[in-house]
C-alpha cells in the first residue's frame, strides 16, 4: 500500500491542523489524537497530521497511487485555502510501498551492528543455541544492538528493579541484567517453558542467573500482582503486540519518576503505516503509539533502531 509524506513549512502548524480535522470533521472521519496530532480518514484513505516546530507533517496511504493521490489533493488544497496570510508549499514524496517499507537500509543496519560494543561469548554462544533450537522463531530475539542500547538504558537509569515482558531465550534478558546496578533485579515474564529453559541456561552461562526471576505465567497476571506503587526502574516490553497497551498501562502507573519503558517493534515492519492493515494488534499498536505521544505522564521518543523502539520516561 502506497504512503506519501510531507513537511508544510509554516510557524503556525497545530493551527492548521485543528482548521483541517475541524473543517473535514464534517464530511469525512477527522479527529485529533492529541493536542499537536490528528488523523483525516475519506473515501480514498487517509492521512496523519502531526505538528512540529518547523511545520506540519503529513503521512499520507491509500490503497493504490490514484486514491493516494486523491488524499493528497484534499489535504493539500484545504491547508492552501486556509493559508490567508502566507502561502503554503506541500510537496509529497514519491509513493513509498507500505508492506516493504524498512526504517533502515539492511547496509545500514549492518553497518551499525558492526559498530557497537561486540557480543561476548555467552551471548554468541546463545544466538547460536537460539537459530539450533527455535528455527524462525530465533528471529524473535532481539539483535545486539539493540540488546546494547538496553544494557546501556538500564546502567543510566541507575536501575535496581527491572520487568521485562518476553523472556524467549533470555538474551534481552543478559543485556537488563548485566546494566543493573549492584543489588538489582530483574523480574522477566514468559508463557513458555521450551524457550525459557534455554534462558535459564545461558543465564548461568552468562553469570546473571542470580539476579533474575523468571515468572511462567500470561504477563499481565503477573504486573498486576505487583505492587501499586511506583517500584520499577526499567520496562522492557517484547511479547504479544495485541497485549502492548495493557502492559503499558500497568507498567507505567508503577514507574518511578525518571523511570523508563522501552518498548519495542512500534513500527510492525511499517505495517503501522499502512491501514491495508487491521488486526487486533495492528490496531493496538497504532493506537499505543498514539497515546504515548500524547501522554502527559511521560516523555518520550521513537527510534528508528530495527523494527522501531520507543522510550518512554516518566516525569
Ligand atoms: C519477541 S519474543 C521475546 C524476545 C526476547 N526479548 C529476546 O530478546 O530474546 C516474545 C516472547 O513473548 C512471550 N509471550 C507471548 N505471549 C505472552 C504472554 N501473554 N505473557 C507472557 N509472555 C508472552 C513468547 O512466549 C515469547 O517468548
Amino acid at each position: 500500500m502506497p504512503v506519501s509524506t510531507a513537511l508544510v513549512a509554516t510557524d503556525r502548524p497545530a493551527n492548521y491542523l485543528k482548521q483541517l480535522v475541524s473543517h473535514l470533521g464534517h464530511k469525512a472521519d477527522a479527529r485529533l489524537t492529541a493536542d499537536d496530532r490528528g488523523t483525516v480518514t475519506v473515501a480514498a484513505g487517509s492521512c496523519v497530521l502531526a505538528a512540529h516546530r518547523g511545520g506540519l507533517r503529513l503521512i499520507a496511504t491509500a490503497e493504490d497511487t490514484e486514491r493516494l493521490a486523491q488524499v493528497q489533493d484534499v489535504v493539500a488544497r484545504h491547508l492552501v485555502r486556509f493559508a490567508t496570510e502566507e502561502e503554503l508549499s506541500v510537496d509529497w514524496t514519491e509513493p513509498t510501498a507500505g508492506p516493504d517499507l524498512e526504517i533502515l537500509d539492511r547496509v545500514v543496519d549492518d553497518y551499525l551492528l558492526a559498530h557497537c560494543t561486540p557480543a561476548d561469548q555467552p551471548l554468541r554462544e546463545l544466538a547460536a543455541t537460539t537459530r539450533e533450537a527455535t528455527g524462525n522463531a530465533a528471529g524473535m530475539q532481539v539483535s545486539h544492538d539493540e540488546g546494547t542500547l538496553l544494557t546501556m538504558l538500564t546502567g543510566l537509569t541507575g536501575a535496581r528493579f527491572a520487568v521485562e515482558v518476553g523472556t524467549f531465550t533470555g538474551y534481552s534478558s543478559i543485556c537488563i541484567a548485566r546494566g543493573l546496578a549492584a543489588g538489582g533485579r530483574l523480574l522477566t515474564c514468559d508463557v513458555s517453558e521450551e524457550w525459557t529453559a534455554i534462558a535459564r541456561a545461558a543465564w548461568e552461562q552468562a553469570g546473571v542467573a542470580d539476579r533474575i526471576d523468571l515468572r511462567i505465567a500470561p504477563a499481565l497476571e503477573t504486573l498486576r500482582a505487583l505492587p501499586a506503587e511506583a517500584v520499577i526502574d526499567l520496562a522492557f516490553i517484547d511479547a504479544d503486540k495485541g497485549n502492548y497497551p495493557a502492559y503499558y498501562e500497568e507498567i507505567v502507573r508503577r514507574l518511578r519518576p525518571g523511570g523508563l519503558v522501552v518498548l519495542d517493534n512500534v513500527f510492525l515492519g511499517g505495517r503501522v503505516l499502512d491501514p491495508a492493515y487491521q488486526e487486533d494488534h495492528h490496531l493496538a499498536m497504532r493506537r499505543l503509539n498514539d497515546l504515548i505521544a500524547g501522554d502527559e505522564r511521560v516523555e518520550s521518543v521513537m527510534l528508528p533502531v530495527r523494527d522501531g523502539v520507543t522510550l518512554a520516561r516518566r516525569r
